[in-house]
């Protein structure tokens, strides 16, 4: 299983430092490439050398220990596939989620963009420390997987909550994880976010709510599970993997042509607008003494349905998934939908509820297939949202 893999961990200046040497041995007899980083008071703990054998590979502590062109930050945050900070102190902790970079380890830390997973251990007050509290819940909005420390007698004489959880349950997060790096590894995945834009003149657009973030997620998600990513845009986002920025309905489909025939999954969670003005106006319109006006639209391609019928005639056929925004009847829409463009899964989502959808941070979804099968997915972040519509899909 982690063959192939390289493991970092992040030792901090915690009595459980100890603990980590057995997660070192089991990781290594599952044939992960271990590294690993010390903060320098984690060395009072456990000795450099003891890591150094169970690695068998260099124990990286100084930041400035400097042997090759590529400062050792960089080159140990792109060669890990995972990283993990065990145990990590409430020192550690606060500073990540701050983004402060004053050692080795955490400068790693602030520069890895993949998937990291931290067991804090520490006197049960400072767990409870609201600082503390704020400092977890901004990690784990980044997305950086918590394990909670335990209850029970603590090393400091304190019996309550911070004890580094069981090195079983580290293992197996890292196990899952790597799982989960690796399910869509090998596929194309083409995502549209974002409402189109659809100039009027030099000043107007007919647009719509769409923050674009549903389709961001699920960019996001797809590569942490190894995919290429393309995302077709009309937001600013930065990510590392493609992304297309357009502004129009014709814009995107253009660059979804562009995108098919390499394509495995498509999936359309932009918000297209479905009419743009028959006449761009190259100069502002001006107001006239007229009390209304009257813009004559013309209708946009239905992207998704193009698709799907191109899907027909193509030697390649990708998998494709639409979103079906609706303010009243839902499901009854949704499965209308569904067959009428052709889709293998449509996502539905009310966008009658403020808590939820355009804009907001979180989504309640039902996915239906083509077959008439349906699954509702509770209310969740998008991240959680996207995670859950991709193994779903995936399976
Ligand atoms: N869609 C598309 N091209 C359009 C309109 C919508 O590809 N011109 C796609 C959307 O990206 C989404 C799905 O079709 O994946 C459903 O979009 P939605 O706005 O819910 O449905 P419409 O087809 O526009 O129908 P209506 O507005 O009447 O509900």
């Amino acid at each position: 299983m982690l063959s192939g893999k390289t493991i970092l961990i992040g030792i901090t200046g915690g009595i459980a430092a100890y603990k980590i040497c057995e997660l070192i041995r089991q990781l290594k007899k599952s044939n992960a490439n271990v590294k690993v980083i010390c903060t320098p008071n984690a060395l009072n703990f456990v000795t450099k050398l003891t890591l150094q054998n169970l690695s068998q590979n260099d124990v990286a502590v100084e930041e400035f220990n400097i042997k090759e062109w590529k400062p050792e930050h960089i080159s140990l945050a792109d060669e890990a596939d995972i990283m993990l900070i065990a145990p990590a102190t409430a020192n550690t902790i606060s500073k990540i989620a701050y983004g402060i970079a004053d050692n080795l380890l955490t400068s790693v830390a602030c520069a890895f963009s993949k998937k990291m997973i931290i067991a804090p251990a520490m006197n049960c007050n400072m767990w409870n420390n609201d600082a503390v509290k704020n400092n977890i819940k901004t990690l784990r909005s980044r997305g950086i997987e918590i394990l909670e420390p335990e209850n029970g007698f603590l090393a400091c004489g304190y019996f309550g909550k911070g004890r580094l959880c069981s090195i079983k349950k580290i293992f197996d997060a890292v196990i899952e994880n790597i799982k989960y790096s690796q399910l869509l590894s090998g596929k194309k995945v083409v995502i549209t976010s974002g409402g189109t834009i659809e100039d009027i003149d030099p000043v107007r657009y007919i647009s719509n709510y769409s923050s674009g973030k549903m389709g961001f997620a699920l960019a996001n998600s797809a590569k942490q599970m190894g995919a290429e990513v393309v995302l077709i845009t009309t937001k600013d986002f930065d990510a590392p993997y493609k992304i297309i920025k357009v502004k129009s309905a014709l814009d995107m489909q253009n660059a979804l042509d562009y995108e098919f025939s390499t394509s495995d999954i498509i999936i359309m969670a932009a918000a297209v607008a479905d009419y743009r003005v028959k006449e761009y106006s190259d100069q502002k319109r001006k107001k006239t003494s007229n009390q209304t006006i009257t813009l004559e639209l013309v209708e946009n391609p239905d992207i998704l349905k193009g698709l799907c019928e191109k899907r027909q005639n193509s030697q390649k056929k990708p998998l494709i998934i639409g979103f079906c925004a609706e303010s009243e009847n839902l499901i009854e829409n949704a499965k209308t939908k569904i067959s009428k463009k052709g889709c293998d899964y449509l996502i539905a989502n009310d966008i009658s509820r403020t808590d939820i959808g355009f804009g907001s941070e979180n989504n309640e979804v039902t996915i239906l297939d083509k077959n008439g099968g349906m699954k509702r997915l509770e209310k969740a972040s998008k991240s959680v949202i996207a995670r859950q519509i991709l193994e779903y899909i995936d399976e």
